[in-house]
């Protein structure tokens, strides 16, 4: 394993946004629309490798209008949270576990992998910059968006030689607006995300471009987010345009669909498994048909449904629409073992809860 670590050059904003006006802004948060001093940016050339590491001013960076990213879309992301801690620490949760999958997404999209230890870095030292803009509110925190792309001026189609990976920071609230206690989602019958053999497993940008005319449907109809089903049968329920899907059976089971190469492995998902076997509840990585998860929500089988993922944490689904169906889960609002499971999940990423698994890295 490459454990290279660059050291990283530090050029201070010249005029940072005050205290007064970070608190303001700090003080009504919803998703991704504030943003930090700072940014990372490191370059990649073939011959040089990864190399130029700095933490410097955020501003707009100049491109070429023949930069391959503008044409064939090589760019991947990722995202992730530092958390305040009870005496004002600040705290990565499962930072690992990104570095990894951005370098599996970087395989996928025939990008050069940046080593975990120099990902890991990145976040560290923007982290320490800006710490200051971690809110620490309950429910708040500072999104970390680390993403690369293809920088090369050249209009071949063929994996660049030139990249720039960034990292950006974003204090965050509610991803949902107005904290709704539980979201509506909406089944494209035309559109699916991801097929076998695609590029549904890796963060990539353009799985979300595709995805975006499916949520705009989504939001004409009403509803607060797209759930994608399988390509081959249109019956599978996938995942969200942006987080995993989990359901909750009346004899206290969990299920959720298999990570079968056309769905996002989120870190979310997987630590939500863990700590669902860990309190004794069975979890099936299983299919689940449309058809079946109407019948179950009629019948009463099936309690509740949830969407996680780090922007997102943990989201009661109330209610499910598409062409000629329309059925609401449970009581519409959020259940009991995604209320107990949501809560478990935060009070481990705030440090208010022991971390048995070792999730948690203080800064
Ligand atoms: N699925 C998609 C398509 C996503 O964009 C995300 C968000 O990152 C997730 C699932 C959840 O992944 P994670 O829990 O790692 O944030
Ligand atoms: C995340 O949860 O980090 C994502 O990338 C999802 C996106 C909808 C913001």
């Amino acid at each position: 394993e490459d454990t290279t670590i660059l050291d990283f050059e530090f050029e201070a904003h010249p005029n940072p946004v005050g205290a007064a006006d970070r608190t303001a802004l700090l003080a009504d948060l919803g998703f991704g629309k504030v943003f930090t001093d700072h940014m990372v940016v490191i370059r990649y050339t073939a011959d040089r490798g990864w190399h130029d590491a700095r933490v410097q001013p955020r501003g707009p960076i100049q491109l070429d209008p023949a930069c391959a990213v503008l044409h064939y879309a090589q760019e991947i992301f990722e995202g992730l949270k530092a958390y305040r801690l009870p005496d004002g620490g600040a705290a990565l949760f499962r930072a690992e576990a990104n570095a990894r999958r951005f370098a599996e997404s970087a395989e996928r999209m025939a990008m050069p992998p940046i080593p975990d230890a120099l990902f890991l870095e990145s976040i560290r030292a923007l982290v320490r910059a800006d710490r200051d803009w971690i809110p620490d509110g309950e429910g708040s925190s500072l999104y970390l968006r680390p993403f690369m792309f293809a920088s090369e001026t050249f209009l071949g189609v063929r994996p660049a030689q030139e990249y720039l990976y960034m990292v950006i920071a974003s204090p965050a609230g509610a991803y949902f607006k107005g904290g709704a206690p539980s979201v509506t989602l909406w089944t494209s019958e035309h559109y699916t995300r991801a097929a076998r053999g695609g590029t549904g497993a890796a963060k990539c940008g353009g799985n979300y471009a595709a995805s975006l005319i499916a949520q705009a449907e989504a939001i004409r109809e009403g509803c607060d987010q797209v759930v994608f089903l399988d390509a081959v049968e249109n019956r599978y329920v996938e995942e969200l345009g942006g987080m995993n899907v989990f359901f909750a059976f009346e004899d206290g089971s969990l299920q959720t669909p298999p990570l079968g190469g056309t769905i996002l492995p989120g870190i979310t998902r997987e630590s939500l498994i863990r700590l669902a076997r860990d309190a004794g509840v069975t979890v099936r990585e299983e299919p689940y048909g449309i058809d079946q998860w109407q019948a179950d929500a009629a019948s009463g089988r099936l309690r509740e449904a949830f969407a996680c993922g780090t922007a997102a944490v943990v989201t009661p689904i109330g209610r499910v629409r598409g062409r000629g169906f329309d059925f609401s889960i449970g009581n519409g609002g959020p259940g009991m073992l995604t209320e107990r499971l949501r809560q478990q999940l935060t009070e481990i990423q705030r440090g208010v809860a022991p971390d048995p698994h070792g999730w948690v890295e203080r800064l």
